[in-house]
């Protein structure tokens, strides 16, 4: 049997931050039903790395409660299954049959992947073991589903080139003064930590599935995210549909971190010297896009691959960018705990049509966001911990004696 359920989409990691964001926007803005898929683990890896969130989140059900309360509508729920159970994984694919899933339920921070043999494991299993439970799932029981997985920009981080495409090429090199091919191959990835190796992986496994099952798989190969809210959340009166914001040193990315340090007047931490560039998208960009991705064609044994991001900026710049709107904001340059390339070639990043829309009037977006983030972290200034900002996780790995 392979009927879908036609207007379903299943957002995997629905009580995280971009999981639960999309859920709000999608239920919000469609008329599709949409099914958050979440086991609350990171609830506990945020206790045991000493992480706090900025904004009290709610348990998924008591959001859903309140979104419908909010908007009148009865178009999201909310199951709690463990992606590395591959039994429960079929029970719920089975359970609603979904146009569309979209997996956000991975773990997401570098320096967590970094923190212990049991956290680099725990890493694995969660995105490549949980990952190909969904995707089993997918082809046993509902082949027509298209599968959107988040990946990761900085899969390209250690990869020194000019251009990154989406799609595959041909490349041409010279080994021992002889010129070879290789034809229809995507752009290779290096990763200079566990999490990204555990996106590289997880890319290759998207691919491999699309080719032998004919699945329909999108790989959004996703920019540093930005912001703590959407237009459905930011109001005041909102809160209790807050996203999940990390501001930590583990789990918090980079211009989350800066924000909260800024706000309590606090120098913005920069890692080495901070010419280390990365892809960014602000959280209602990114949720814009995904309402895109879920309505693309896509045929069966294809896999798509766009790269969500909107502004390309330096760590340092960063940090420019904030000390510009408050001039007495101050930047500390620390020794970077982490081995990132310096990047030789500043690659073009190529633009894929379903994402066009978010790269005008880019200087505009930055702006309108980074007074959001303000206004919003603001409000919480009072919560913010400062000792969890500064980095502990190191990427080298002394020897211990025994
Ligand atoms: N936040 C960013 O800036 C960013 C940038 C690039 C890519 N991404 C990717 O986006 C996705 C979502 O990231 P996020 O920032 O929302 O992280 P998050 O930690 O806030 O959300 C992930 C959710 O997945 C759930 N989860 C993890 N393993 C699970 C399992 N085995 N079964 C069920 N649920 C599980 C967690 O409980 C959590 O709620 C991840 O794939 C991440 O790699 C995020």
């Amino acid at each position: 049997m392979n009927e879908l359920s036609d207007n379903t989409v299943m957002i995997l990691g629905g009580d995280g931050y971009l999981g639960w964001t999309l859920g709000l926007a999608m239920a919000n803005r469609t008329s599709r039903h949409v099914v958050l898929v979440d086991n609350l683990v990171k609830r506990r890896w945020e206790k045991e790395a000493g992480a706090k969130v900025l904004v009290p989140l709610k348990r998924p059900k008591r959001r859903v409660a309140e979104y419908e309360k909010r908007f009148g509508k009865y178009n999201l729920a909310f199951e709690k299954i463990e992606l590395l159970d591959s039994k429960a994984v079929e029970e719920v694919v089975a359970k609603y049959r979904p146009d569309v899933v979209i997996n956000a339920a991975q773990q997401p921070s570098a320096p967590f992947s970094m923190s212990s043999a049991q956290n680099a494991a725990a890493t694995f299993s969660n995105n490549v073991a949980g990952h190909l439970n969904v995707l089993w799932a997918i082809a046993h029981l509902s082949k027509a589903t298209k599968y959107i997985k988040v990946g990761s920009g900085g899969c390209y981080m250690a990869t020194d080139t000019d251009y990154i495409p989406y799609g595959k090429s041909d490349f041409t090199f010279e080994h021992r003064g002889k010129q070879h091919k290789v034809l229809q191959s995507f752009l290779p990835m290096q990763a200079t930590d566990f999490y990204h190796q555990s996106k590289i992986t997880d890319f290759l496994i998207d691919d491999l599935c699309a080719k032998m099952w004919g699945l329909k798989v999108i790989t959004v190969q996703q920019a540093t995210i930005f912001g703590a809210t959407i237009p459905e959340n930011h109001p005041e009166e909102c809160g209790a549909l807050a996203a999940r914001f990390n501001y930590d040193a583990v789990f918090g990315t980079v211009f989350n971190r800066f924000i909260c340090q800024m706000v309590i007047g606090h120098p913005l931490t920069v890692y080495g010297d901070g010419t280390q560039k990365t892809g960014l998208i602000s959280l209602a960009d990114t949720a814009a896009n995904f309402l895109k991705f879920a309505d693309l064609d896509v045929e069966p044994g294809e896999h798509v691959v766009v790269h969500n991001y909107v502004h390309r900026l330096s760590i340092s710049e960063i940090a420019q960018r904030l000390a510009d709107i408050n001039p007495s904001t101050k930047i500390n340059y620390l020794t970077n705990p982490r081995q990132e390339p310096a990047g030789g070639l500043d690659p073009e990043v190529e633009v894929h049509e379903a994402v066009k829309a978010t790269h005008s009037d880019m200087e505009a977006r930055l702006q309108a966001e980074m007074a959001n983030m303000l206004e919003f972290t603001s409000r919480y200034k009072d919560d913010i911990d400062p000792s969890i900002i500064m980095p502990e996780v190191k990427w080298t790995v002394g020897e211990q004696k025994s």
